[in-house]
């Protein structure tokens, strides 16, 4: 049970997503995992913040609003609004989503940099890099293309080769060619600015060992340190979209850079709008917890640069970096190029957000593995586990309660035993979904959902219905069941809110917490049944996939 003494203060995020595409299902493998979990802890009485923003920096973002001849500032706005509605419609509840281009990241971008620099962290020097003289700016690696230095491949990109695996620099490739232009990059030279990553190099060996990465994790970590830890280059010359880095014209903060500062500015955001103490969750001696849900490309920045950036400009580190592994769908990666990619909104025209919450969360733990969307794995879990066992229970027994009993639950449980033992069964479900293993926590409640029907068939209420002296039992066996269905929605409520709020008007009873497990619903009056979710058909799968071009 919470008390006032054990309620824990979380801030939560998962990563920004890029203000120049929309959210497809790979996102939202990471924003449903951080968002059940949320969920979960806010469940459990805790003090918990779910932050997040779109990361509106950056060259591609740049080039899209030319593309797409609109300001950047345009862009991000229009973007903005697409991610907040795939993110509503997904029941993805953010606390507060922002966006990197705002007020408050300017000003934590500049403080942290300013620090940084206070204190030594930050070096100087002029580097040679690509230049596009047609366009005028400088090249990521990449946007130039050419041949492979080792196989001859054509048309690789800058940094490494699709055809034979070899990495380079751009300088390597033959006959190199801007993808803006089409024009021969030239080598220029230019000033850019360094953080200094190697002055932190203990504190980030001491920050490991208290347990703040998954072990996959801290063996990567390992491999880097040996590798040596590297200056970062975090300043990109003009024409740039992002912030001008201060005293430094033509210079600006890369977006990496000013990315993760956006968690901090998201939150600050917040805290201007409820009065919630932001020092309270980032100052180093903080006793709030900090976790980001991150996907595993992008460990280098979150547990390499983002601690030491924080440490280096007197903010505290992360509680925690939550990763986990890319999604495939049937066996593949998903791809633009090959036409794979599926985006939320196609999925919402067709299917319904908590089948793909539910199926997910069948399938996450708290490793990096890639996690794989099987269509037909996915169809057979939810018309199985979510239509066949779950909703089944209530649409077995609320037509007797309804009809034989003026809709009111008896006042005692028939069987408080098993009622028992599914209460007991919550610590356990509940560690699960602490650590993040979901598989396991949806296992452990349809082992339960498979009890609940077990009792059902075994006291035949159907049976009890035609014999007049068992009137007293069928109410109570149909209560019972019927308490067993809301001890399940109460586990399941993270991975299914939406469904919650159904069961939550049905049973006519306020929002349920983790806690409403130890007191049954009793001498109550239900409203009537009405259907809660529907069966996954192929034809929905099938109309998903010829929306995606899958299937001609
Ligand atoms: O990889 C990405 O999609 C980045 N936009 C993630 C940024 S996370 C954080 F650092 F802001
Ligand atoms: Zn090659």
């Amino acid at each position: 049970m919470i008390n006032q003494n054990n309620i824990r203060r979380i801030l939560v995020t998962s990563a920004l997503p890029y203000a120049n595409g929309p959210i497809h299902i790979g996102h939202l493998l990471e924003y449903i995992q951080t968002d059940i979990w949320v969920r979960f802890q806010k469940m459990r009485g805790h003090e918990c913040y779910y932050i997040c923003a779109d990361d509106a920096h950056g060259t591609p973002i740049m080039l899209r609003a030319e593309q797409d001849k609109i300001s950047p500032e345009q862009l991000v706005e229009q973007i903005w609004q697409e991610h907040r509605a795939d993110f509503t419609d997904f029941l993805i509840d953010f606390d507060n989503y922002h966006s990197t281009h705002s007020p408050e990241n300017r000003y934590y971008s500049e403080l942290i940099y300013q620090h940084l620099s206070e204190r030594g962290h930050i070096s100087r020097r002029t580097i040679k890099q690509a230049y596009d003289p047609e366009r005028k700016m400088f090249l990521p690696d990449r946007f130039i293309k050419g041949e492979c230095p080792f196989c001859s491949a054509l048309d690789q990109y800058g940094d490494s080769c699709e055809a034979c695996g070899a990495t380079y620099s751009p300088a390597d490739l033959k006959n190199p060619h801007s993808m803006l232009s089409g024009a021969t990059p030239v080598t220029r030279e230019s000033l850019h600015f360094f953080f200094k990553l190697s002055n932190f190099e203990t504190m980030l060996k001491d920050w490991i060992v208290s347990g703040p990465v998954q072990p996959q994790m801290a063996n990567k970590l390992k491999e880097w340190f040996n590798s040596g830890l590297k200056e970062w280059d975090i300043s990109r010359d003009d024409p740039y979209w992002g912030f001008e880095i201060p005293n430094a014209p033509g210079k600006y903060f890369y977006v990496w850079l000013d990315a993760p500062i956006g968690y901090m500015a998201s939150f600050q955001n917040y805290c201007n709008r409820t009065g919630i103490c932001f020092d309270d969750f980032w100052q180093p001696d903080s006793k709030a917890e900090l976790y980001h849900f991150i996907g595993k490309d992008i460990a280098y920045f979150h547990i390499l640069f983002w601690p030491a950036e924080l440490t280096g400009a007197g903010f505290r580190k992360p509680t925690a970096v939550n990763c986990h592994g890319h999604l495939t769908v049937d066996g593949q990666k998903m791809s633009k190029s090959r036409g794979t990619l599926i985006k939320a909104r196609t999925y919402l025209q067709h299917l319904q957000p908590e089948y793909l919450r539910y199926y997910f969360a069948t399938k996450l733990d708290d490793g990096i593995d890639d996690i794989d969307l099987n269509f037909k794995d996915f169809m057979q879990r939810i018309n199985s586990d979510l239509v066949g066992k779950l909703v089944n229970i209530a649409s077995r027994l609320t037509g007797f309660i309804t009809r034989y009993f003026d809709s009111h639950l008896s006042d005692n449980l028939a069987e408080q035993e098993l009622y028992t033992v599914f209460v007991d069964a919550g610590d356990s479900i509940a560690q699960a979904y602490e650590q993040r293993e979901f598989g396991r926590a949806m296992r452990e409640i349809m082992v339960l959902a498979d009890r609940a029907n077990y009792y059902i068939e075994e006291k035949k209420p159907w049976l009890l219905v035609k014999q007049a002296a068992a009137e007293n039992e069928l109410k109570a066996v149909c209560s019972t069941g019927l308490n067993l269905f809301r001890v399940l929605t109460i586990y399941l409520k993270p991975v299914l809110p939406h469904l919650a709020i159904k069961i939550e008007e049905f049973m006519q009873i306020p929002p349920l917490h983790w806690s409403d497990i130890r007191n049954p619903l009793l001498n109550h009056t239900i409203s009537e049944f009405k259907p809660l979710m529907q069966r996954v058909e192929q034809t929905h799968i099938t109309a998903i996939l010829s929306d995606v071009g899958k299937l001609k």
